[in-house]
């Protein structure tokens, strides 16, 4: 089975299990719209192949999973959440209405919890047959999303009068590209230190990358609203470094991901997938018209 349909079936598990029995409709249909479709799902195939990468087989295979699922549903819930009224509230994202647009914020407020939630389930579900991987997946996770240097600080330096905007950008994406590579070889029973710089190098292209779309790019290539930093007057790669800066430092970033890549039998499958994501990351055109800006 290739990587996407992987994906998508452990993540329909995981969606499955969070909204039988008592889940009410509302709160069912929101947790779903949250999941799919899906965007580029970028991170758990991050996971899917370091686990390879690190000698993951069959008897690691519901562990590998159960982490990729995780890594997703995190990133579900922190998109539910990034887009409320009281943090950047857009009305699009994957190019269809929000989830609090579709159900209301309350609800909304609810399926980011619930997704949140359901992340340690799968993962926990994952490690049935291996449970001395849980504890150390749970804290890889935990530190990706939490208010030490995870997800939530990054929301939370939003409220900050000073933001630097690498801790910034670290923080809000670069750490669930560590969790999502480091989940990998932990599921695959190894040691992710080694992997740690290629989560931190692609977090921080992506987020270049996503700066320079909202500065530059179109509403509909992007299936969100762009115009959102100079909006919210949050910091941004675009205004620190220009347009032209953040593109050389963008590539600089991609090159140096690639190169982080440890010496193993997938090396070389994983640096044609970080070469390709990254080509995708910033529509050629745009790429074109802000180089000659
Ligand atoms: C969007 O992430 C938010 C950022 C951290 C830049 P993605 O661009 O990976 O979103 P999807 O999953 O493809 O929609
Ligand atoms: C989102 O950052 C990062 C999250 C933690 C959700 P942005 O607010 O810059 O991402 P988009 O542009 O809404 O996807
Ligand atoms: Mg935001
Ligand atoms: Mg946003």
């Amino acid at each position: 089975m290739d990587y996407a349909a992987r994906i998508e079936q452990c993540l329909e598990k995981a969606v499955e299990r969070a909204t039988q029995g008592g889940c009410p409709p509302l709160l069912s249909k929101a947790l779903h719209s949250a999941v799919f479709p899906g965007g580029a799902r970028l991170r758990p195939q991050l996971t899917l192949a370091v686990a390879a990468a690190s000698g993951a087989g069959d008897a690691d295979a519901a562990c590998v999973d159960g982490a990729a699922a995780a890594v997703e549903l995190m990133h579900c819930a922190s998109l539910v959440h990034d887009d409320l009224p009281c943090f950047d509230d857009a009305d699009l994202r994957r190019g269809k209405a929000t989830v609090h647009k579709l159900y209301g914020e309350e609800i909304a407020v609810l399926a980011g919890d619930g997704l949140i939630v359901q992340a340690f389930q799968a993962m926990a579900d994952g490690c049935c047959d291996n449970p001395m991987r849980l504890p150390a997946l749970t804290a890889c996770l935990s530190s990706a999303v939490g208010p030490s240097g995870g997800i939530v600080a990054g929301q939370a330096w939003e409220s900050e009068p000073r933001i630097k905007l690498q801790e910034y950008h670290c923080a809000k994406t670069g750490s669930l590209f560590v969790g999502a590579v480091s989940a990998g070889a932990l599921a695959a029973g190894s040691d992710p230190q080694s992997w740690r710089p290629l989560g931190m190098k692609i977090g921080e292209a992506y987020q270049l990358a996503d700066d320079l779309l909202d500065a530059r790019g179109n509403r509909e290539e992007a299936g969100k609203p762009v115009g959102q930093d100079q909006n919210h007057t949050r910091p941004s790669a675009v205004e620190v470094y220009g347009l032209k800066g953040t593109l050389k430092r963008l590539a600089r970033i991609v090159e140096e991901a690639v190169q982080s890549i440890p010496d193993c039998e997938g090396s070389e499958g994983l640096k044609r997938l970080i070469r390709a994501q990254s080509e995708r990351l910033v529509p050629a055109d745009l790429a074109t018209d802000m180089a000659a800006a």
